[in-house]
């Protein structure tokens, strides 16, 4: 299997790169802005980017798209950067994998509920509450217009990353390092994390199993903000780091958050019961034993 790989500068991206790598498939992955050992630049904004020539060369079987704009408050500022780094984007590399007869990979998420019921299956009815969740609905919806494709939707990813700037990742690292913290965090906004390592193996099994439409994956923990920092400050908390519990309101933050989010695999699970989804404290473990 050829497979590229669009943001294998990021979390999920790197991941698959790394697993389907492993599992003997001939893997291209690429960067925008942040170029590394293992990646090639592409820019999924411009196909006719002259320097995008390598990869459309590459002549993938499956195209993975990971780039995006991630940053929730951000996108629900700057609508129309989001409209062009989500919707155009993934336009743009629908249209990659039609001219190349690819099958695509999307990756999505639980922003595309309102949040009020949690545990969210495949059939379940889209709501999205925010500028970013509205544009990931609308790559959704144009990504499903295209007959060989799969989307996997996915929420609150960690693990490990090159630039380490996830929510586990980066509180991990500044407690390593004593800084003293003053966590504010949402006690309402409940998710289902998910190893973005996890996200790789699903993906390479309903690749190499040749499966088609929505998928959701979730790790098996459910948990707010606060007790996913409980969790990390349990094994890497020290005497500087404070821990207060506000409620979303409070916070106000710019995007509205779907509050009783997160995923159940179920789907995914009855196709693959012998699939282990890992949990935070496997991760936590996982970094303390190499510290
Ligand atoms: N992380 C989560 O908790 C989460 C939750 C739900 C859904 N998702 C979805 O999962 C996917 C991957 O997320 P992630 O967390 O892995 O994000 P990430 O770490 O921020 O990675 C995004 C990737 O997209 C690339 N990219 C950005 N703009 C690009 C452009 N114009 N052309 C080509 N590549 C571009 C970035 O490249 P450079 O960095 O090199 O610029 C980076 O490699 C996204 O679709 C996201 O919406 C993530």
């Amino acid at each position: 299997m050829k497979v590229l790989i669009l943001g294998a500068s990021g979390l999920v991206g790197g991941n698959c790169l790394h697993h389907f790598m492993e599992q003997g498939a001939e893997c291209l992955g690429t960067h925008f802005s942040f170029a590394t050992d293992e990646t090639v630049y592409f820019n999924t904004l411009a196909l006719d980017d002259p320097q995008n020539g390598e990869v459309i060369a590459f002549n993938p079987d499956v195209i993975v798209h990971c780039g995006a704009l991630t940053w929730v408050d951000y996108c629900e500022e700057n609508p129309e950067e989001s409209y062009e780094k989500t919707v155009q984007s993934t336009k743009n590399a629908v249209d990659l994998a039609e001219s190349l007869q690819a099958k695509l990979v999307y990756l999505s998420t639980d922003y595309v509920f309102d949040g009020k019921r949690g545990f969210y299956v495949e059939t379940d009815e889209v709501n999205p509450l925010s500028i970013y969740g509205n544009h990931k609905l609308e790559a959704e919806q144009i990504v499903q217009r295209f007959e060989d494709h799969l989307i996997c939707r996915i929420t609150n990813v960690y693990g490990n990353e090159v630039r380490g700037k996830n929510f586990i990742a980066r509180l991990v690292s500044n407690m390593r390092k004593g800084d003293a913290m003053d966590l504010k965090l949402p006690i309402d906004q409940y998710a289902t994390p998910v190893n973005a390592y996890d996200v790789a193996r699903a993906i390479y099994l309903l690749l190499t199993d040749g499966h088609t439409g929505i998928f959701h994956f979730a790790g098996t923990d459910y948990l707010n903000r606060v007790q996913l920092a409980e969790r990390i400050i349990r094994y890497f908390g020290h005497e500087q780091v404070r821990l207060s519990a506000v409620t979303t309101d409070e916070l106000n933050p710019p995007a509205t958050r779907p509050l009783n989010g997160g995923m159940s695999a179920a789907k995914f699970n009855a196709l693959y019961p012998h699939f282990k989804w890992s949990n935070v404290d496997d991760y936590l473990k996982q970094l303390n034993e190499l510290s």
